[in-house]
């Protein structure tokens, strides 16, 4: 009988200090740095982000979404066997995040590690954690995206620091005789390293190099909306599936002009496109898991729903996987 590895439930967490846009801009005014609602709307689709308070980590909203998948699934912290963290805002430098996270949640003993592969991140640990759960490595996985990028941005740089938000997004992907994943796609060209990228690294006690993220928006803009066509179609194909059988499609959530030309392109209804954007700016690796979260939880996705999820962004990463949900 085929192994399958299926999603049996969703968990998400944002922390609670919201900011609109209007906060934004006073927020922004004594620096000098000058932006606007309207421009943030009408260029992003953004109108809120949530960002973490002092002493919060990765790996605490990682456990709050963890748990809420369990709890949705069924599963007991003692079933789990594989834990995959997606971040590029790690607790620390090592541990990993998952490890971190692992003990936070009172398990011992299952692998844990971490995939980095920025926005990408959730589709490649969700791919590899297939890959593990079709071989029969493992039984019942946390598959985690959690990012805080709060972190990260430059409060002086307009063009970058509206953009982003923190949260995570986990389920629970469970050994099936039934599907499940019906295919995944992944892929990295890291040639475009310098259009998305956070420098900084650690050296001898300091941080050498600059520790806020860069972004060239227009490169990213333009690769973005031609690989996340592209790699839907090639997952489409893997699966012997059409744009037909998609229900939902939950793409990585940067920028609503992006999502929409990619529901275009796929000739799929704008109605057919799970949008969080709007509320939770880009959260990076734990767009997609949010996203699916609050469209199952909202009463969206349905059981037997077809999902088309799609990540795209640093590294120049980008990817997608098929899945009966
Ligand atoms: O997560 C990984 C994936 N990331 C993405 O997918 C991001 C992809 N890129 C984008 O979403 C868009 O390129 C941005 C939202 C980043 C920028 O939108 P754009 O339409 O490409 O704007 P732009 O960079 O061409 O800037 C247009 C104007 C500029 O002014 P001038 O030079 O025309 O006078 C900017 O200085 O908008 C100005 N601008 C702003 N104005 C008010 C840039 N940022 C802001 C701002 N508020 N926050």
């Amino acid at each position: 009988m085929t192994r399958y590895a299926r999603i049996t439930g969703t968990g998400s967490s944002l922390p609670p200090q919201r900011l609109t846009n209007a906060d934004m801009v006073t927020m922004l005014a004594p620096r000098g740095v000058e932006t606007s609602d309207d421009w943030i709307v009408e260029r992003t689709g953004i109108r809120a982000r949530h960002f973490v308070a002092d002493g919060v980590y990765a790996s605490d909203l990682a456990a709050e979404a963890c748990l809420q998948a369990m709890d949705a699934a069924g599963v007991a912290k003692g079933e789990i066997d594989l834990i995959i963290v997606a971040t590029s805002t790690p607790d620390m430098v090592f541990p990993s995040t998952a490890s971190i996270l692992q003990h936070k949640l009172g398990i011992a003993g299952c692998p844990a590690f971490d995939v980095q592969a920025v926005c990408s991140g959730f589709i490649y640990a969700l791919t590899v954690a297939d890959a593990l759960i079709r071989s029969g490595s493992a039984r019942k996985a946390l598959v985690v995206g959690t990012e805080i990028f709060s972190r990260l941005l430059d409060f002086n740089d307009r063009t970058t620091c509206v953009l982003f938000g923190d949260g995570a997004g986990a389920v629970v992907l469970e050994a099936s005789d039934v599907p499940g994943i019906l295919a995944t796609d992944i892929h990295a060209d890291g040639k475009h390293t310098g259009i998305l990228c956070v420098p900084g690294h650690v050296s001898g006690g300091r941080i050498l190099g600059d520790p806020l993220l860069k972004m060239d928006g227009q490169a990213v803009f333009k690769l973005a909306v031609g690989v996340l066509e592209e790699t839907a179609r090639t997952v489409l194909a893997k699966a012997g599936r059409s744009t037909e059988d998609i229900d939902w499609l939950i793409p990585h959530q940067a920028n609503i002009r992006i999502m929409h030309s990619t529901a275009r392109k796929l000739k799929l209804p704008l109605d057919k496109l799970v949008v969080t954007v709007d509320q939770h700016g880009n959260t990076s690796a734990a767009s997609i898991p949010l996203a699916l979260d609050h469209a199952v939880r909202g009463g969206m996705v349905k059981p037997g729903d077809t999902l088309m999820l799609e990540g795209v962004g640093g590294g120049f990463t980008w990817g997608s996987a098929l899945l009966d949900f």
